[in-house]
C-alpha cells in the first residue's frame, strides 16, 4: 500500500447483520411488504447490476458517462474544491473523468471514496493512487446514510453522488439524507448529483424488464440474500417479477408477486408471516426526477443549483449545487 493511501473502516464487524435484521423486521411488517434496496447488492447482486449497466435498454450508465466526459472540465473550472468525495464509489469507474479534469487544474489534493464494500474499495483506492500520484486517497468503508459526519471538513469539498442511486431512497429517506449531507457541508461546499429523469413509461419499463431476465435475476437475488443470511425459507421459484411505473410517485417499482400462498419463516429476524397468493413484496424503487424536482429537493436543504447538464437525449441529469451561507 502506498504512503498516500489510507482506508478507514467505519462499519464495525457484524453491524451489517444487525442492520439487515432491523430492516427486514420493519420492512416485511409494512404494507406493501418492502425491503430496502441496499440489501440487493451482495457480491452476486453487484455482479448482476454490473451486467445490467451493459444491457442495451438500460440507458442511465452510458448517459451519465457521456455527461461526465463532456462536462468534467467545466465542473472543475466552476468549482474550487481541493477534496473530492464520492459516495457509493464502487470501482470509481466514471469518476475518472472528474479526477482527470480536477487533477489537470492542480487544485485537487485529496480523493475520498466512500463505499460499504471493503474489498472493491481497497482495490479501487490502490488503483487510483497509482494512476493519480499527486493525489492523497483516503478511502472510507462506510454507509453513506450513516457516516456523513465523518466526511472531511478541513478543505473545500465537492461531494459526488452519481449513478442515480439517490433514486433508490424513499422520499422521506431522501429528505433526511440530503438534510444530513447539507449539514455536513461548510458554506461554499459543492454537491454533484446524478439523477435519472422522467420519460415515457415504455422506455422505463424496457430499462427494468430486459428480455434476457438479468434485471429479474437481480431483483430475485434479494430473496436469496434473505434465505442465506437469515435462514429464511422463501420459495424463490414461486414468485413472478412485476416491474411497473408509478406515475404518481414518479418511480419504477420493482416487486415480486407470490404465485401461491406461502408461510414464510425468517428465523434470523425471529419473524414469520403469511403471504397470500398474489401478494407482492416491493424489492426496489428507482425514482425519476425532473430539473424542477431536483432543484426543489436541493433548495429545501439549502443547496442552490448552479448548473445542470443532460445527455443529448435528455435522459439523465448531472446537477451541480452549492451550499449557501447561513
Ligand atoms: C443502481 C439504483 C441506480 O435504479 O436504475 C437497475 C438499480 N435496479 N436495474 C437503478 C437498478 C434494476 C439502479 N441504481
Amino acid at each position: 500500500m502506498s504512503g498516500r493511501t489510507t482506508v478507514s473502516v467505519l462499519l464495525p464487524p457484524g453491524s451489517a447483520g444487525a442492520a439487515l435484521v432491523e430492516d427486514v423486521r420493519r420492512g416485511l411488517a409494512s404494507q406493501p411488504r418492502t425491503l430496502p434496496p441496499k440489501w440487493l447488492y451482495d457480491d452476486e447482486g453487484s455482479r448482476l447490476f454490473d451486467r445490467i449497466t451493459r444491457l442495451p435498454d438500460y440507458y442511465p450508465t452510458e448517459a451519465e458517462r457521456s455527461i461526465l466526459l463532456a462536462a468534467a472540465p467545466e465542473i472543475a473550472a466552476l468549482t474550487d474544491a481541493t477534496t473530492l468525495v464520492e459516495l457509493g464509489s464502487g470501482t470509481s469507474d466514471k469518476t475518472r473523468a472528474l479526477l482527470d479534469a480536477f487533477t489537470a487544474t492542480g487544485r485537487l489534493t485529496r480523493f475520498v471514496p466512500v463505499d460499504v464494500s471493503e474489498g472493491i474499495l481497497r482495490e479501487a483506492a490502490e488503483e487510483l493512487a497509482s494512476t493519480y500520484p499527486d493525489l492523497t486517497v483516503q478511502a472510507i468503508v462506510g454507509d453513506f446514510t450513516l457516516h456523513l459526519s465523518h466526511l472531511p471538513s478541513d478543505h473545500r469539498k465537492l461531494v459526488a453522488f452519481l449513478g442515480g442511486t439517490i433514486g433508490n431512497l424513499y422520499v422521506e429517506e431522501r429528505g433526511a439524507f440530503l438534510g444530513a449531507l447539507a449539514d455536513s457541508f461548510a458554506p461554499g461546499d459543492w454537491l454533484l448529483l446524478g439523477t435519472d429523469l422522467v420519460k415515457s413509461a415504455d422506455r422505463l419499463i424496457a430499462a427494468y424488464d430486459d428480455p434476457g431476465g438479468v434485471t429479474e435475476q437481480f431483483v430475485r437475488n434479494g430473496l436469496r440474500v434473505l434465505n442465506r443470511e437469515l435462514g429464511a425459507d422463501f420459495d424463490e421459484a414461486a414468485f413472478t417479477y412485476v416491474p411497473f411505473w408509478d406515475p404518481h410517485m414518479h418511480r419504477m417499482d420493482l416487486r415480486l408477486r407470490a404465485d401461491m400462498p406461502q408461510h414464510v419463516h425468517v428465523p434470523g429476524a425471529a419473524i414469520d408471516f403469511f403471504l397470500a397468493s398474489g401478494e407482492e413484496i416491493r424489492m426496489e424503487i428507482s425514482t425519476k426526477f425532473t430539473r424542477d424536482t431536483v432543484r426543489d429537493e436541493l433548495g429545501a436543504v439549502g443547496l442552490e443549483v448552479v448548473q445542470t447538464w443532460t445527455d443529448a437525449a435528455g435522459d439523465f441529469a448531472v446537477t451541480l449545487a452549492r451550499k449557501q451561507a447561513g
